[in-house]
C-alpha cells in the first residue's frame, strides 16, 4: 500500500488488509510506504489510527519511504492517487515493476470497470485526508474496506 506520507491512507489500508486477510485465512503479507520521506520513522497519524482502531482493526505501523527495491518484495503495489502512481512508476526499473502498480480502488467491484488512464480515472482516487476532519478519514476507511473486500475476493479466485 502506497500513499504520499505513509501516515494516513496507506497504513489504514494495510491495517484493513492485514486484519481481513487473517480473518479470512488468506495468506497475504502486507506492508506500506510513502513516496515522500517527510514522516519516515513516525507512527501513524493520530486521527487515522483512531478511526481504524475504533473500527476494530489492530495494526502496528512505522512510516517508511517507498524505494525501487520494494517492487521486488511485492506482487502488487497499490496506490491511492495519481501522484502516488506517477511517483512509484518513476522508480520502476522494467515492465514487471510497472505491471504491479494498480489503484487500490480498482478492486472496488463498483469501480472495476473504470479505465485508470481514461477520463473517469478520478473516481479511482482515495483522497488525501491529512489535516481534514474525522469524517473524511471515515470516508477513506469506507473506500478502503470496499476495495480490500474486492481485492481479497479476486485473490480467492486465483
Ligand atoms: P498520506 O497523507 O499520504 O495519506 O499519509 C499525508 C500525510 C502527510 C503529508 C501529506 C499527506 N504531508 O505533506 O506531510
Amino acid at each position: 500500500m502506497v500513499c504520499l506520507g505513509n501516515i494516513c491512507r496507506s497504513p489504514m489500508a494495510a491495517a484493513v488488509l492485514d486484519n481481513l486477510a487473517r480473518q479470512q485465512g488468506a495468506d497475504v503479507a502486507v506492508s506500506s510506504a510513502g513516496t515522500a520521506d517527510y514522516h519516515v520513522g513516525e507512527g501513524p497519524n493520530p486521527m487515522s489510527h483512531r478511526v481504524w482502531s475504533d473500527a476494530g482493526y489492530r495494526y502496528d505501523h512505522t512510516a517508511r519511504q517507498f524505494t525501487a527495491a520494494m517492487f521486488d518484495e511485492a506482487d502488487l503495489v497499490l496506490v491511492m492517487d495519481e501522484s502516488n502512481a506517477s511517483n512509484v512508476l518513476r522508480l520502476a526499473r522494467h515492465d514487471i515493476d510497472v505491471a504491479k502498480v494498480r489503484y487500490l480502488r480498482s478492486y472496488d467491484p463498483d469501480l472495476a470497470h473504470i479505465d485508470p488512464s481514461g477520463p473517469q480515472r478520478g473516481a479511482l482516487v482515495v483522497p488525501d485526508p491529512w489535516g481534514r476532519p474525522r469524517a473524511e478519514f471515515e470516508a477513506v476507511l469506507a473506500m478502503i474496506e470496499r476495495s480490500v473486500d474486492g481485492l481479497l475476493a479476486s485473490l480467492a479466485e486465483t
